[in-house]
């Protein structure tokens, strides 16, 4: 099946809205406990996650490994204003700072201690920008944790996928999951992408029957 690709940047306060009230904490916290198997000497330093969307994973994160700071850049402002609630109320402010931008766009004040982004990748009409973006932001070396979804072979196939795992969901979620899921890339097409920037550290699997996860270091 082709990409279809969804519309870049979330900015609907419905959407935003669907999307934060949504129950993604399994695959959350399976990204943090990813990043902590990452990196288990990381006790301090910089974190950027590129499309932070609503901060669940930085919250996560900094519940687990308190001395990190992290900054997440994202580009829809409804976005970052539930974001920015969701940090207050977590009492993290101290330590997760938001930037209401395109990634691409973006120019870090210093290059980051490590690199996270979940669900991202499938937003962005050329993805050779997102791994751009973090070869640009990451200090020589850094960790890298990227996750995202496996496009389906067919549509039917995502329509069964969507049943499976966001029967409970809004309307709104489970029509926003569906065209993610048309939009997202093969394994094959992301360690396409890898090579041709040269991130020969980078290497991508398959971790169940949806997500593919990016890992190792710039
Ligand atoms: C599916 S959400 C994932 C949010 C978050 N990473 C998570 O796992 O909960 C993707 C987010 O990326 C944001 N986004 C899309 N394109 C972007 C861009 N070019 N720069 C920054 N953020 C972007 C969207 O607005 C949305 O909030």
């Amino acid at each position: 099946m082709q990409r279809i690709l969804e519309p870049e940047i979330m900015d609907g306060e419905e959407q935003a809205l669907a999307y934060a009230q949504a129950d993604f904490s399994r695959e959350n916290q399976s990204f943090v406990e990813h990043f902590l198997a990452l990196t288990p000497a990381m006790t301090t330093g910089h974190v950027l996650d590129l499309g932070c969307g609503p901060a669940d994973i930085p919250i996560r994160l900094i519940r687990r490994r308190p001395d990190l700071c992290v900054t997440g850049v994202e580009a829809s402002p409804p976005m970052v204003r539930l974001a920015k609630q969701a940090i207050e109320a977590a009492g993290l402010s101290d330590r997760i700072s938001l930037v209401c931008q395109r990634f691409q766009d973006y120019t870090p004040p210093e290059p980051f201690d490590a690199i996270i982004s979940n669900s991202l990748v499938h937003h962005v009409p050329n993805p050779l920008q997102f791994w751009y973006a973090v070869k640009r932001c990451a200090k020589p070396g850094a960790p890298v944790l990227v996750m995202d979804l496996v496009r389906p072979d067919s549509p039917e196939e995502a329509h069964a996928i969507v049943d499976r795992y966001a029967a409970s969901e809004s309307g709104q979620l489970r029509q926003d999951f569906y065209r993610s899921l048309l939009s997202a890339f093969t394994p094959d097409e992301i360690a396409a992408q890898l090579a041709e920037l040269n991130l020969t550290r980078l290497l991508v699997d398959v971790i169940d029957d949806r997500h593919w996860l990016v890992m190792g270091s710039v």
